[in-house]
Order: C-alpha cells, then sequence, then structure tokens
C-alpha cells in the first residue's frame, strides 16, 4: 500500500472513529493513538524516507494537512463534549423555584412569660405600676419587716435559702411592698412580677418560681375594694363566668387574710382528683396590710389602710393551660414549649 492509500484508510479510520468519542476519557485515548509521539499520524512521516525526492513534498503536504484537520477535528469534537456536560451540569443542578422554602423557625413565648404579661395587663389596666426588687434580699425585707419575727416558721432553714446570716434569696415577692412604702407616700398601687426561692423541689415544688404581688395602700380602702379588684381579676384571666370565693386564712402582714379559690377548671366544680374533690383551687393569698407592717414603714395607720395580695405565676399558668407537672416549665423541652401560640 502506497502513502496515498495510507493516508485515505487513516482518514477513513478517524473520521467513522470520531463518530464515536463521546466522553474526555475516549478522546485522550484517540489523540494519543494518533497524534501522539507514537500515533498513527505522526508516524505517516516515518514512510517519507521511502518516497522518491519527487514525491516527497507533495506527500509531506498531504500528511500535514491530514494532522491539520485531525487536530481541528479533535478540538471541535472536546468544544462539542465540554457544552454537552456543561449543560447537563447545568440542568442537574437546575433550583427548582417551585419548591417551598426553609422555614425559619420562630420562637415563642414562654408560658410563664405569657401568664406575667396577661396578668401585669389586667392590673396595668385598673391603674397599678409595676415595682421592683431585688431578688438577693434583706432578712430585714423578707421577714422582720413584713412582720415574720426571728421564731417564725416560714424563716426555717429548711425554706429559705441563706446567703449569709441577714441576706436571703427572696422567698417571696411581698418585700417589694416594704421596699415601695419606704420609698413612697400613699396612694400606692403597684405590682411586681419576679422570681423568688425556695429550698424545696418535688412535683408541685421547684427551688425557683416566679410571683405577683400587688399592694394598694391609700385613705378609706375596705376588705370591699380587695374583693371588688380580685374579683375582676380572676373574672379576666380565667372568664367571666368562673366562680371564686374568698376563704379566711391567715398571714403574719395581712390582717384579716384571705385566701382566693376559684372553681375547678378541670371538673368546672363537681369534684375530681386535681381538687382533691372539693370543686375548688386554691389561686392566691391576700390580705389588709397589718397595722404592725405601716409600723415599719411610718405610715398612720389611724390615717391608711390597704390591701396586699400574692399569687404564683406557674400556677395561674397551670389552671389556665391544664398543664399538670410544675417542671414542665423549667426542662425546656420545645415539644412543651411550642404549644403556647401567640404573644
Ligand atoms: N407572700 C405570700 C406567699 O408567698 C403570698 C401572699 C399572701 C402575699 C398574702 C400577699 C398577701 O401580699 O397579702 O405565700
Amino acid at each position: 500500500m502506497d502513502l496515498k492509500d495510507h493516508i485515505l484508510a487513516l482518514e477513513k479510520e478517524i473520521r467513522e472513529l470520531l463518530e464515536t468519542l463521546d466522553s474526555q476519557e475516549k478522546l485522550e485515548k484517540f489523540r494519543i493513538d494518533f497524534l501522539g509521539r507514537k500515533g498513527k499520524v505522526t508516524q505517516l512521516s516515518k514512510g517519507l524516507g521511502a518516497l522518491s525526492r519527487e514525491e516527497r513534498p507533495e506527500a509531506g503536504k498531504a500528511i500535514n494537512r491530514m494532522k491539520g484537520w485531525v487536530e481541528e477535528a479533535l478540538k471541535n469534537r472536546q468544544q462539542t463534549i465540554k457544552a454537552r456536560l456543561q449543560k447537563e451540569k447545568v440542568t442537574g443542578e437546575r433550583i427548582d423555584i417551585t419548591l417551598p422554602g426553609r422555614r425559619t423557625p420562630l420562637g415563642r413565648h414562654h408560658p410563664v412569660t405569657r401568664v406575667s404579661r396577661q396578668i401585669r395587663e389586667i392590673f396595668e389596666g385598673m391603674g397599678f405600676e409595676v415595682a421592683h426588687g431585688p431578688e438577693v434580699e434583706l432578712d430585714y425585707y423578707n421577714f422582720e419587716a413584713l412582720n415574720i419575727p426571728k421564731h417564725h416558721p416560714a424563716r426555717d432553714m429548711q425554706d429559705t435559702f441563706y446567703i449569709s446570716e441577714n441576706v436571703v434569696l427572696r422567698t417571696h415577692t411581698s418585700p417589694v411592698q416594704v421596699r415601695t412604702m419606704e420609698k413612697q407616700q400613699p396612694p400606692i398601687r403597684v405590682i411586681t412580677l419576679g422570681a423568688v426561692y425556695r429550698c424545696d423541689s418535688d412535683v408541685t415544688h421547684t427551688p425557683m418560681f416566679h410571683q405577683v404581688e400587688g399592694l394598694l395602700v391609700d385613705k378609706n380602702v375596705s376588705m370591699g375594694d380587695l374583693k371588688g379588684i380580685l374579683t375582676r381579676f380572676v373574672h379576666l384571666m380565667f372568664g367571666e363566668s368562673i366562680s371564686l370565693r374568698f376563704r379566711p386564712s391567715f398571714f403574719p402582714f395581712t390582717e384579716p387574710s384571705a385566701e382566693v379559690d376559684i372553681q375547678c377548671v378541670i371538673c368546672g366544680g363537681k369534684g375530681c382528683r386535681v381538687c382533691s374533690h372539693t370543686g375548688w383551687l386554691e389561686i392566691l393569698g391576700c390580705g389588709m396590710v397589718d397595722p404592725a407592717v405601716f409600723g415599719f414603714v411610718d405610715y398612720d395607720p389611724e390615717v391608711y389602710s390597704g390591701f396586699a395580695w400574692g399569687l404564683g405565676i406557674e400556677r395561674v399558668a397551670m389552671l389556665k393551660y391544664g398543664i399538670n407537672d410544675l417542671r414542665a416549665f423549667f426542662e425546656n423541652d420545645l415539644r412543651f414549649l411550642s404549644q403556647f401560640q401567640g404573644r
């Protein structure tokens, strides 16, 4: 076979082969097989030596032409494949804009926060202002000035976290009553909301919980005012149709003292396990400010009278939302917390 025929045969082989080159790997193999140092096209030049002087230039040109178009064809093929791969990549990675977006989870307010706000709004609506006091409190404010003398059982080491002999973690929000009266003269209408601490932990007690305290002092304040305000509060908090009762009780800082029970929210008053079959649930303590307390802040009990009350925020939340385990408030389990929608 002379060189011309050889070129023609090779050309035919290459043209057929080119069609089948559909990947980078095949292209590379083709380049090595034909254009590489030992490739079939490269090797053609070797045959030139066997030709006569006259034939050589013609044959040389033919070989170069061939090299030229093979290189060109390879390049085109390379581009086609590159374009195809790119297209495949783009369609494969296409963003489906009809897919729903990722949601950013929204936080919710803790039930204690929700109930605190509701209570605050109710009393603000009746003209009460919010007062504050420290959680690390002097024995004097937490006990002494609230008419709880040294020997009183409420001071028992079992209930109170002592920081030092005269400093405690407040066991209730009542000390804010005294702090407020020390700073202000009547008329006084304040509530205070916050954490309190007791050395106690079981199903119905946690070492930290929250209370709301209220205090109203003015001239001619009577037990009737106390009943009116607290009845209104209970109705706004639990609904107009709920029954409540004032039951005589005792607190060292109020005289007379009472506790308020609401009709059991679980059984509607018929009697169940939650209300110990009484039909009633205790929700707050209250009473007329004891003249002894006025004595500590130099208010004249002949001129002024007032009432105070205190309630547990977790307790209100439990009754309002039907939660039966106090510990749920402090475990930060999102499955529990996310059930409370809204503010
Ligand atoms: N401080 C009381 C407690 O922690 C609650 C309380 C009862 C507060 C009667 C008051 C009140 O202001 O008048 O149990």
